[in-house]
């Protein structure tokens, strides 16, 4: 089966899985370059992307197609999705039980695609591949888990609210050719970090594809 027609095949799984939280809102499955090396991940959809069926399409996706703009590229080079593929109701932050009952779909969306570079954006999207991770001292870092490299920023939508988000989220859409060229050491994800370090700090590994845990189907 061909990439396209596995991804087709997970979106037809999920559009007849009764068991999926958020139904009857619409299945928003994401979209863009399936042979892409960045794919980017945000939380859910809002009430835009539910009419849409389309991820990132309000004021959020807006600044995330200027940033991606930005860097020379076009929205459909790279490839974007959610954690959680339904609308939470009037955009409640998604819980742990609906992010966990949509996680085995996106790991084979991830697994198919096999993007080199994953931007998480926002704290939920972090905090499923980093459960240890804050946002405040851990956007802007390039971490290895599973053979891929993922790099957290700030969520859009943030940014629209802050100047000061705004200034660090353009930062760190900076830094992304240099993570995706392997120019920016990679670290060990935070929480392996923690546990196998002495106090004074982490480790860092270029980025040699080596990371402490083996990718593999369903990984993530
Ligand atoms: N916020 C998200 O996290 N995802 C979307 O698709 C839209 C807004």
């Amino acid at each position: 089966m061909d990439k396209h027609a596995a991804l087709a095949e997970i979106e037809r799984e999920m559009e007849i899985d009764a068991a999926l939280p958020l139904r009857p809102a619409n299945l928003v499955f994401g979209e863009g370059n399936e042979d892409c090396a960045v794919m980017f991940i945000g939380e859910a959809p809002g009430a835009h992307e539910d009419r849409l069926k389309r991820p990132f399409v309000g004021r959020g996706g807006q600044l995330l197609d200027e940033l991606i703009r930005g860097l020379g590229w076009r929205r459909e080079d790279v490839y974007i999705t959610n954690i959680v593929k339904r609308r939470p109701p009037e955009n409640r932050d998604p819980l742990p039980g609906e992010i966990a009952a949509y996680r085995p779909y996106l790991a084979r969306q991830i697994d198919i695609i096999g993007p080199k570079l994953i931007v998480t954006l926002g704290r939920f999207s972090m905090n499923y591949f980093f459960p240890e991770a804050k946002m405040t001292r851990d956007r802007g870092k390039a971490f290895l888990i599973g053979g891929r490299t993922v790099f957290p920023v700030y969520h859009p939508a943030a940014a629209l609210r802050s100047k000061e988000m705004m200034r660090v989220l353009k930062g760190d859409f900076g830094k992304i050719p240099d993570v995706l060229a392997g120019r920016m050491a990679a670290e060990l994800p935070p929480a392996a970090a923690t546990k196998a370090e002495a106090p004074s700090g982490r480790r860092t590994r270029n980025q040699d594809g080596k990371g402490p845990a083996k990718a593999g189907p369903g990984f993530f």
